[in-house]
């Protein structure tokens, strides 16, 4: 099934296309680390199979967005419980704010996604349980005018893939594959699980 190293990078495209696309896929929250050892869930939102390059949706003021940067590295793990897969990928991380790409992915968000770029930012403190959106915003869908605020903290990141380990579990031998970015191919290889 997974014979040669073409085979198996087109799985994982295939696997983070479908991720992207597919709510339920198992891919579609993914481990996002960055390189001051701290890691997250993320929602996949896109996967470009032509740049390798996966895009997230984020808060500008949350401290990943200061580690990352326009350039920092940054590590996504994955595992595919059905398929056996584990897709370890790293790359460079791009945080955008006012891009065509960041205003089209704001413009296809719904205003509850909206909302929750309305609120205090990721880390703030708080003296009891918070949501930190204001009272006013609790529990309702507010409108296209009572979003507007949000824009200014809603921003993409952007990692474009350099590094990929694909792992496949398997009961009559596990198998692993590398692959490093080398100009416009991919350099691969065998190695042991
Ligand atoms: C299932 C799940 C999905 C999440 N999706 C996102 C996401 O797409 N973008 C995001 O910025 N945070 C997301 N979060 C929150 C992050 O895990 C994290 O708590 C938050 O971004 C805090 O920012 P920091 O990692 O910069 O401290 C998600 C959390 C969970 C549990």
């Amino acid at each position: 099934m997974f014979e040669t190293f073409d085979d198996i990078r087109a799985d994982i495209a295939a696997r983070l296309g479908q991720a992207a696309a597919d709510r339920k896929s198992p891919l579609h929250t993914l481990v996002v680390a960055t390189a001051d050892a701290d890691a997250r869930v993320m929602v996949l939102r896109a996967f470009d199979a032509d740049a390798w390059t996966l895009r997230f949706h984020t808060d500008v003021r949350s401290p990943k967005c200061h580690v990352i940067g326009a350039g920092s590295p940054v590590g996504v793990l994955g595992y595919d419980r059905d398929a056996k897969v584990q897709l370890r990928l790293r790359g460079r991380g791009r945080i955008e704010t006012d891009t065509p790409l960041v205003q089209q992915a704001w413009e296809e968000s719904n205003n509850y996604a909206r909302r929750c770029y309305l609120g205090d930012g990721p880390g703030a403190l708080s003296d009891a349980p918070t949501s930190g959106l204001p009272d006013w915003a609790e529990g309702i869908q507010p409108t296209d005018e009572q979003v507007m605020p949000a824009r200014e903290n809603f921003a993409i990141l952007l990692v474009e893939l350099d590094s990929l380990d694909w792992f496949h579990l398997a009961h009559d031998g596990h198998v692993r594959a590398q692959f490093v970015r080398d100009g416009s191919s991919w350099a691969a290889r065998w190695v042991a699980p």
